[in-house]
């Protein structure tokens, strides 16, 4: 635990001096879970929606994307059931006055259980050696299958309890198993309360007219409010898909996990519009389709899992995540839902306007099924970033501090470097940073020492250094760095834009999902 402590602390640490994420109004000491992107971070951000934008947009000719207002009519809450239902369950300690999400207390109780089976798992492999089966080892070891069956019972129970609003058999859960105040030790909780997410707001002048607004808690409502809207204007047919990226707003309560978890958050969402019955078909297209988006960023394989939802949101006939092995552990990423007709028919139903869809074919109209995909930009960009971030043993034997960053995604994408700040050398660097600039987004840095130079660079995750040296002005060459290998060559300066091209095009990169 320690350990994945002090590799968080370093991620977050490690965005705040390289430039990529402040905390909120820190000259104020912070706004809790609100956080500012700086200049590298938000380049990164930038970065990751366009790569989603242009996988889910640009490379399907039956999505389009919008972008939809944050405040939208009150009466959209009311009818996507956010007013009733979207709701923490949360519980306070009467000793430590400190409020939790008591269905996270119960996860996080799991969560220790899971831990054992790992213990159990990394003894066995050490006692087999090569012959060990993991997952053999998993389906047949005695203690390992009572602990699964100890997180299945707790977990479904923990779900029927939330789903029938039984709130007293939350607490009894947190109560047989014991569960202390992490913070304190203290078992003696209050009874267990909903309470709702959305942040309010008001709309307009007067005290008396004003009317009570709320910001949105996803950004999926705007495509159902607009999804006649566009389908008559784009005259796409079922099967299509609307996209959008955005903020969202959440008063979440626990939020200690950085960017993880925050109240002013990022998501990017596509609705998929299909026929009724043909959900089960598009959920696992979706789930794959995304897994593919995913895995095209060289993050490793194994550090994406699918967690199948045993409590379903009030919208949903099926829903998964895809979770990703964070510095704290496997958590969600992105969701996808089946989301079946609920939205566009409660939307029918609360603004007495017909969201249906004539079909040709079957020569009817209905109301389509919805199948979406949700991730979180902030999420993503924290797997990333925490992917990224290695410290690596050298051959001279010192360390150096790395972010290999997926280079389609990095900030910065090449690094000027005139070895020293005479003899000419800072005007022909100067030239390349203007020639490459059109392309690319570069820059220029004269101060240090070369070597001090690579390494600000490899910890900043530029994947290219470009060396101007005194051979440069005989015979128009350059000392090319790559940042994950630390290789150089010396190539044309009219080389360059090419090199780094084939590097970080997005084109390479998407060209691995297929
Ligand atoms: N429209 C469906 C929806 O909003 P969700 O599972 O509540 O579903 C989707 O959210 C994604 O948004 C999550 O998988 C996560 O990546 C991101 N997300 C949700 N709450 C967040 C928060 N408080 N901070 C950062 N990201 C969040």
């Amino acid at each position: 635990m320690a350990n994945q402590d002090d590799t968080f602390k370093k991620v977050i640490s490690h965005a705040k001096e390289y430039g990529y994420v402040f905390q909120s109004s820190e000259i104020y000491d912070g706004l809790s879970a609100v956080y500012d992107y700086a200049q590298n971070g938000a380049e990164l951000k930038k970065n990751i929606r366009d790569y989603w934008w242009r996988a889910m947009v640009q490379m399907n000719e039956n999505i389009v994307g919008i972008d939809a207002a944050i405040f939208m009519h009150p009466t959209t809450w009311k009818a996507s059931g956010h007013v009733d239902a979207f709701n923490d369950p949360l519980i306070d300690n009467k000793d430590s006055k400190k409020r939790y999400r008591a269905d996270v207390l119960i996860e996080d109780y799991c969560a220790k259980i899971e831990a054992k089976i790992e213990k159990e798992v990394k003894k066995a492999a050490k006692r087999f050696g090569d012959a060990f089966n993991k997952e053999e080892f998993l389906s047949t070891n005695g203690r390992v299958l009572g602990y699964q069956e100890k997180i299945k019972t707790i977990l479904s129970r923990m779900a029927k309890s939330l789903e029938q609003e039984d709130l007293a058999d939350v607490k009894a859960l947190i109560e047989e198993l014991e569960i202390a105040d992490p913070l304190t030790g203290s078992k003696n909780w209050t009874d267990v309360k909903q309470f709702n997410l959305m942040f309010g707001t008001k709309l307009g002048a007067s005290a008396e007219s004003a009317m009570d607004l709320y910001l949105r808690p996803e950004t999926a409502q705007g495509i159902f409010v607009n999804f006649l809207n566009v389908q008559k204007t784009s005259r796409l047919k079922i099967p299509f898909g609307i996209a959008q990226t955005g903020k969202a707003f959440r008063n979440e309560i626990v939020a200690r996990q950085f960017i993880f978890r925050m109240r002013e958050f990022e998501q990017m969402e596509m609705q998929f519009f299909i026929k009724p019955g043909t959900q089960g078909e598009w959920y696992e297209h979706w789930k794959a389709h995304r897994m593919k988006w995913h895995l095209s960023l060289g993050m490793g394989k194994e550090n994406y899992r699918f967690h199948d939802h045993e409590k379903l949101a009030h919208y949903a006939d099926a829903a998964a995540d895809i979770e990703f092995k964070f510095p704290f552990g496997f958590k969600e990423l992105e969701g996808i839902h089946s989301r079946t007709d609920f939205d566009l028919s409660q939307h029918e139903k609360h603004s007495g306007k017909k969201l249906q869809y004539f079909d040709p074919e079957e020569n009817k109209s209905y109301v389509p099924y919805v199948l979406e995909t949700s991730i979180g930009l902030d999420r993503m960009f924290l797997a990333v970033f925490s992917n990224a971030l290695q410290e690596e043993a050298l051959e001279n034997g010192t360390t150096r501090t790395v972010l290999k960053l997926p280079s389609v995604l990095a900030p910065v994408k090449a690094a000027i470097l005139p070895l020293v700040k005479k003899d000419g050398l800072p005007e022909v660097a100067r030239k390349i940073v203007e020639e490459l600039k059109w392309d690319f987004n570069i820059i220029y840095d004269e101060k240090d020492a070369v070597g001090r130079r690579y390494r600000r660079q490899d910890a900043n995750g530029t994947p290219f250094c470009i060396t101007v040296d005194h051979d440069t002005l005989k015979d128009n060459t350059v000392t090319i760095r790559h940042r994950d290998t630390m290789k150089q060559e010396r190539v044309n300066i009219d080389d360059l834009r090419a090199i780094i091209k084939k590097e970080v095009d997005v084109r390479n990169w998407l060209m691995k999902m297929a």
